[in-house]
């Protein structure tokens, strides 16, 4: 089974309006042939409809960076996934470290302590339905700490992530869904997984696929990798079987770097 290649830049805390809308405009002529790789940007909430507008009528899509499982209501800080497909998002990131408050870059036991966000393996799981639910599209992030690879529990915390985070979708969900598999030491900090790594795990993913949603959803499933993707690595990365594409963080915010590791994909 042949999966379409699935390039997602995540901006973060980064770029004003103005900076978005330019690196947007800067992106699509560069992309603008490309039709055998999926493209996504994720700017921040409050560049969300400005960047929508640019790229209207592009091969680019737009996601969130996080959501909630309420339509609206007395939620101080939280976006919807109806509020995000009013913006003009398909897709939405859940799940990732910097959401979980799981870092690899500043102090772990400071991390733990703050329990950023409250986010664990049961709310990412109930974001994803939900995001379905509004008709977007979840990109679900999972990875381990470097203390955990350390300690030679990568497999496990992975299998524990996605036994709940994957839970309960119905077959049509799971067989959208796109996982990213982010180790999150290797988030930002120039250390790029060693790609035969990177696809023992993605294929572990899939594994788990199949095992939680049946042999063809797992053929269908689209895994990324991301943490430290660049113009340079990408193409080795791409190029192994278990993974279909890359969420791309520092690399997405320069136009011309990202172009690139999309045509490596192709
Ligand atoms: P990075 O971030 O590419 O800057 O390492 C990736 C991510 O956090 O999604």
């Amino acid at each position: 089974m042949s999966r379409k290649p699935f390039i997602a830049g995540n901006w973060k805390m980064n770029k004003t309006i103005a900076e978005s809308v330019a690196l947007a405009d800067e992106l699509k002529p560069m992309v603008a042939g490309v039709r055998d790789v999926e493209i996504a940007v994720c700017p921040t909430f409050v560049s969300l409809a400005a960047v929508g507008e640019a790229i209207e009528g592009s091969n680019i899509a737009l996601g969130g960076q996080n959501t909630f499982w309420k339509e609206s209501g007395a939620w101080t800080c939280q976006i919807s996934p109806q509020m995000l497909v009013d913006a003009g998002c398909k897709w939405v990131i859940v799940g990732h470290s910097e959401t979980r408050g799981r870092f690899g870059t500043v102090d772990d036991e400071l991390a733990k302590l703050l329990s950023y966000f409250g986010e664990c393996d049961a709310t990412v799981n109930m974001k994803a339905k939900y995001a379905f639910e509004a008709g977007l599209t979840p990109i679900i992030a999972c990875g381990e700490l470097l203390s955990e690879r350390e300690a030679g529990r990568t497999d496990e915390v992975i299998s524990a992530q996605m036994a709940i985070d994957l839970d309960g979708f119905t077959k049509e969900q799971a067989m959208r869904m796109v996982i990213a598999y982010e180790p999150v030491w290797a988030i930002g900090t120039g250390q790029v997984c060693d790609p035969d790594e990177a696809d023992r795990v993605c294929g572990l993913i899939r594994a788990i696929v199949k095992k939680m949603h049946g042999a063809d959803v797992a053929d269908a499933v689209r895994i990324q990798y991301g943490g430290s993707v660049n113009d340079k690595n990408a193409a080795e990365l791409l190029s192994k079987p278990n993974i279909d594409g890359a969420l791309v963080g520092g690399a997405a915010l320069k136009a011309d770097a990202f172009a690139t590791i999309i045509g490596s994909a192709r």
